[in-house]
């Protein structure tokens, strides 16, 4: 199949130097995009800034900010069967951005904000029949959040990490998931390494019935 995933922060500019981001360090979509590679899919790669060396055999779009997040995941659509959203996209950004750096002294004490686009719900449309999953970062009330963005976001399958552990979700090279799917089905996988967690994501995804494939 063809594999679609994104990885990553985003970066959100207000000046040449400043910008609001999160604590994504790319692991867990790199390794979505090297399991699907071993598993013998054909992957493109969207990745966000990491210091993660590209996973040999991808094809690896490199943005900065979810506006150039959305465009290449917007262009790899028609590509793929399946879009995996591994992406941790900034969910807000200043609302203009200065083309100086601004000093220190100038600065507001408040910062005018505007949402970022969400990727998944503007792709959405054009989904047709292929298979969306995303991931859920939840620290409270974890299973209602999620099942509340598997709808919201036409999503068949959401994984759902608590970023609360320690061992678990950023920047760790383990992770402890719970699989939710659309046809309600729910799974709570032990903590395993990423590798793990990624090779349970794609095997899920081969199992799921895909038109015309
Ligand atoms: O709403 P929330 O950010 O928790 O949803 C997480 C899922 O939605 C992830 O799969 C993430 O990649 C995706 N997302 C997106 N566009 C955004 C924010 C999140 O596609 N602006």
């Amino acid at each position: 199949m063809n594999i679609l995933v994104t990885a990553g922060p985003t970066r959100e500019f207000m000046d040449p130097v400043r910008y609001l981001s999160n604590r994504s360090s790319g692991k867990m979509g790199y390794a979505v995009a090297r399991q699907a590679l071993a598993r013998g899919h054909a992957v493109r790669l969207v990745s966000g800034p990491v210091t993660l060396p590209p996973p040999t055999g991808a094809s690896v779009s490199r943005v900065t900010s979810a506006e150039e997040m959305l465009a290449a995941t917007q262009e790899g659509l028609a590509w793929c069967q399946v879009l995996i959203m591994v992406a941790a996209v900034a969910d807000w950004r200043p609302a203009s951005i200065s083309s100086s750096k601004l000093k220190k002294e100038g600065m507001p004490s408040m910062l005018p904000l505007e949402r970022t686009p969400d990727i998944l719900s503007r792709l959405a449309a054009d989904k047709g029949s292929r298979c969306f999953v995303g991931f859920a970062a939840e620290t409270d009330d974890a299973e209602r959040h999620a099942r509340a963005k598997l709808a919201a976001k036409q999503l068949d399958l959401i994984v759902m990490n608590d970023v609360s552990r320690a061992d678990a979700g950023f920047e760790a090279d383990t992770n402890q998931v719970s699989f939710f799917s659309a046809d309600g089905a729910f799974q709570a996988l032990p903590l395993m390494s990423k590798d793990e967690v990624a090779d349970r994501i794609v095997a899920w995804v081969e199992a799921f019935p895909h038109d015309g494939l």
